[in-house]
């Protein structure tokens, strides 16, 4: 199946349109080689443009060996035109990774974005004064790359407490966002045909950045409970294994036990090193968080953490728990990327934790967070009432299964003439096809009015359609 979307207020040519989205959809394998593509008659009258510009489009496709036309047959795609599944993806549309934050016309599901507004900005201004006037100058100096010890060591006890993460302080790195730990990674473990192990879907910022990075990606599917660790392959060369046991992005999974312990001794009998991403769990609904990974092998388990989800993605403020032996290399390349990161975030994000306005803030949140979840499931429910919720109540996002509506671009840009931003987890998966009906839902940045409102445009787009 093709679905082409045409943008005519674009700069780009409606050939180069055509042209881009076929090669794409083949070389991702979403058209198969040996399928059948509309002719350019058909595909001219579908998206309603002349049939020149599509013979255009289909010539250099042809010209590329993407596709070949048999007389009186049709026009099929080439064998060997893909990039080989399960190994390496080109990096997704950087577009779509950076979002325009000024465009606050749509209502946006995207899963990334918390309640900014309700950020404490008074505590956190007072502190940040307090620091200003009372730190002594060597606050406004060069700091060391591992992070001030202020902050780790407050942060140990709060992970020890809250995440059974068991570290020395000088075993974290203050980072610029969990993004920077994962790039230190990435140049860190960096060799010639570097492959990692990912689950599969996953988003499409940390894909995007081992793929930059020269790394390929073997995947490991995901189900209801997480990365399914039984599809494992027997033997690998990979040194690393990303994995989201808290809550996987974007299916939702908790990782149950017995996949932790294989997936440890995977990585212990494979000399590989864990990177458990653990970027939301403080937002648990139901039942208490569970522990998390590296409690059970801190020297096996590169664990990454963010306070982006708990307070802002503007402070860029994450962090890196790091086996001892990976800690002389790891601060060498911070020092070597950006010196540190901010001395003075770092000092007043110490003192919000010490004075106990994390906890107050989380608590806080919690309770909005979880009456926006319910909103948006009971909303989604009442007009839809076949869907499913996937995932576990965590977090700020959820994801809706739709049993009979498949997310084709075309919807989307039909959703999106509503007003209203949503991701097919399609976009997320690395081996297309498995998960056409489904969509994330971010809700955090929402209140409840604005999701009653985006699930009854989505609605009437949905049926506009059908
Ligand atoms: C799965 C996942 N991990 C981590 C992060 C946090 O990234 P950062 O701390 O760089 O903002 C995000 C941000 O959206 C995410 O989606």
């Amino acid at each position: 199946m093709i679905w082409i979307t045409i943008d005519r207020s674009s700069h780009k040519p409606m050939t180069q349109q055509i042209y881009e989205q076929i090669r794409e959809s083949i070389l991702h394998n979403e058209l198969q080689p040996g399928e059948r593509i509309p002719s350019t008659r058909e595909l001219a009258n579908n998206i309603g443009v002349s049939r020149n510009i599509v013979l255009e489009a289909y010539d250099q496709l042809i010209a590329e060996g993407f596709i070949y036309s048999q007389p009186r047959l049709g026009t099929f795609v080439a064998d060997g035109s893909s990039l080989r599944l399960g190994r390496s993806w080109t990096p997704a549309s950087m577009i779509e990774t950076c979002p325009n934050q000024d465009d606050t016309s749509y209502i946006d599901f995207r899963a990334a974005n918390p309640a900014i507004d309700y950020f404490p900005r008074k505590v956190w201004g007072q502190l940040a004064k307090q620091v200003c006037n009372q730190a002594s100058d060597i606050i406004f100096s060069y700091s060391h790359p591992l992070g001030l010890t202020e902050l780790r060591q407050t942060l140990s006890k709060y992970l020890h407490r809250y995440r059974g993460v068991k570290c020395h302080p000088d075993q974290i790195l203050i980072t610029s966002g969990a993004t920077q730990a994962f790039h230190l990674i990435s140049q860190c473990f960096k060799e010639q045909n570097a492959e990692i192990i990912m689950e599969d879907p996953i988003t499409y910022e940390i894909r995007n950045l081992f793929i930059s990075a020269g790394y390929s990606i073997y995947p490991i599917p995901v189900d209801q409970k997480g990365m399914q660790t039984h599809l494992l392959p027997p033997t690998t060369s990979c040194k690393l294994i990303f994995v989201m046991p808290s809550h996987q992005f974007p299916m939702g999974g908790v990782l149950p036990i017995q996949r932790r312990t294989q997936l440890i001794q995977y990585a212990r009998d494979t000399h590989s090193f864990i990177i458990e991403d653990d970027y939301d769990s403080e937002f648990t609904y139901e039942g208490s968080p569970v522990p998390s990974l590296q409690g059970l092998d801190p020297e096996r388990v590169i664990y990454i953490g963010t306070f982006s989800k708990i307070l802002s993605p503007g402070l860029r403020i994450g962090y890196a728990v790091l086996p001892p032996i990976l800690t002389h290399h790891f601060q060498r390349q911070k020092w070597l990327m950006d010196r540190h990161t901010s001395s003075l975030e770092q000092r007043i994000l110490a003192r919000f934790l010490e004075e106990g306005h994390m906890e107050r803030h989380i608590r806080k949140m919690k309770k909005i967070y979880r009456k926006r979840r319910q909103t948006l499931i009971s909303s989604l429910k009442q007009e839809f009432p076949y869907i499913s919720i996937l995932g576990q109540a965590t977090g700020i996002h959820l994801v809706a299964d739709f049993a009979n509506v498949v997310f084709t671009s075309l919807l989307t840009k039909q959703i999106l003439q509503e007003g209203v931003k949503i991701y097919p987890v399609e976009d997320f998966a690395l081996q297309k096809g498995g998960h056409l009906k489904q969509i994330v839902m971010g809700y955090g940045s929402l209140s409840p009015e604005i999701i009653k409102e985006g699930v009854y445009r989505l609605k009437r787009a949905i049926q506009s359609v059908s």
